[in-house]
C-alpha cells in the first residue's frame, strides 16, 4: 500500500491516509520530544527500533486476545494501520512510582503501586496534557462512559501481558501510556508502544531504558532502546 496525502505531523510520528478509508500508514521518525515538545533532539535509528519494537507488541498483545491497529510493517520506519478515530485522552497504568506521580505526591521514585494505578490525561499539547478523571472525559465529549470502561479494562489486560513479558526479559514495566480509538464501533488500541511511552528499568541494577534516558540527559538513549528490543528477542539485525 502506497502513501497518499499527509494527515498529520505528530512529534515522533507522521501519518499518511492510503487509498482506502479504513487504513493509515504511520512513519516513525527520529525526532525525540520532551516536556510537551520543549526539548526535541534527531536520535539515529530509534524511528526503525520503535517501528520494529511496537510492532512486536502489537503482535503480542493481539496473540493476547488484544485488538490493536496493527496490521502490517511496510518498511524499516513505516506500518500500516487501522484508521481509528481517536479518543483525545490517554491512560496511564503505574505499577512503581516514578515521573509525575513522585512530582505531585512526594512519592519516593521506585515504590511499589500494589495495587497498580490507573490515571487519565487529557491529549492536548498547549495546555500540557493535564490530569483528568472519568467524569470530566464524559462531560466534555471526549468519551462515553462504555468507551472509559472498554479503555480501562485492556489498559489493564495490557498490563497484565507486558508485565510478564517485560519480567521474561529481567525488566520491570515501571508505567505505560496507551491511547485508544473507535474502529466501526470497536473501542481498540491505537498509537505505539514502544520505550518512547513507558518506563522500563533493569529489574537488578534498575538502570533506566526508556525516555527517561533522554528526559534527564542520561545518553545512550537509542543504545538502551536497542538493549531492550534484544532482551525480548526482536530481531534488528536488518535495520
Ligand atoms: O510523566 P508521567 O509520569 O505522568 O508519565 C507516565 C507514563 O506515561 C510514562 O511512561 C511516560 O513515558 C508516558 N507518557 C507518554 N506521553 C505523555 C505523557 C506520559 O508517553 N504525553
Amino acid at each position: 500500500m502506497e502513501k497518499q496525502s499527509l494527515l498529520y505531523t505528530g512529534k515522533a510520528k507522521s501519518v499518511y491516509e492510503t487509498e482506502d478509508a479504513d487504513h493509515l500508514i504511520l512513519v516513525f521518525r527520529d525526532d525525540t520530544s520532551a516536556f510537551d515538545g520543549k526539548k526535541v533532539e534527531q536520535l539515529a535509528r530509534k524511528g526503525k527500533v520503535n517501528n520494529r519494537f511496537n510492532a512486536f507488541i502489537m503482535q503480542k498483545l493481539q496473540e493476547a486476545g488484544i485488538e490493536t491497529h496493527f496490521e502490517k510493517l511496510l518498511s524499516s520506519n513505516e506500518v500500516l494501520v487501522k484508521r481509528l478515530k481517536m479518543i483525545p485522552v490517554e491512560c496511564v497504568i503505574r505499577n512503581y512510582a516514578a515521573g509525575s506521580l513522585c512530582r505531585r505526591l512526594g512519592i519516593e521514585e521506585g515504590t511499589a503501586l500494589t495495587p497498580p494505578t490507573f490515571e487519565l490525561f487529557y491529549k492536548d499539547d498547549a495546555l500540557g496534557d493535564p490530569m483528568v478523571n472519568e467524569s470530566l472525559s464524559v462531560t466534555m465529549g471526549w468519551a462515553t462512559e462504555d468507551q472509559l470502561k472498554q479503555m480501562k479494562a485492556l489498559t489493564y489486560q495490557v498490563n497484565e501481558v507486558l508485565s510478564k513479558l517485560f519480567d521474561a526479559g529481567n525488566m520491570l514495566l515501571v508505567d505505560f501510556k496507551l491511547e485508544f480509538g473507535v474502529f466501526h464501533d470497536r473501542v481498540i488500541l491505537g498509537d505505539e508502544f514502544s520505550p518512547d511511552g513507558c518506563r522500563l528499568w533493569d529489574k537488578d541494577t534498575k538502570k533506566k531504558l526508556d525516555k527517561d534516558r533522554f528526559r534527564q540527559g542520561l545518553g545512550g538513549v537509542v543504545e538502551a532502546y536497542e538493549e531492550v528490543s534484544l532482551r525480548l528477542g526482536v530481531d534488528l539485525s536488518d535495520i
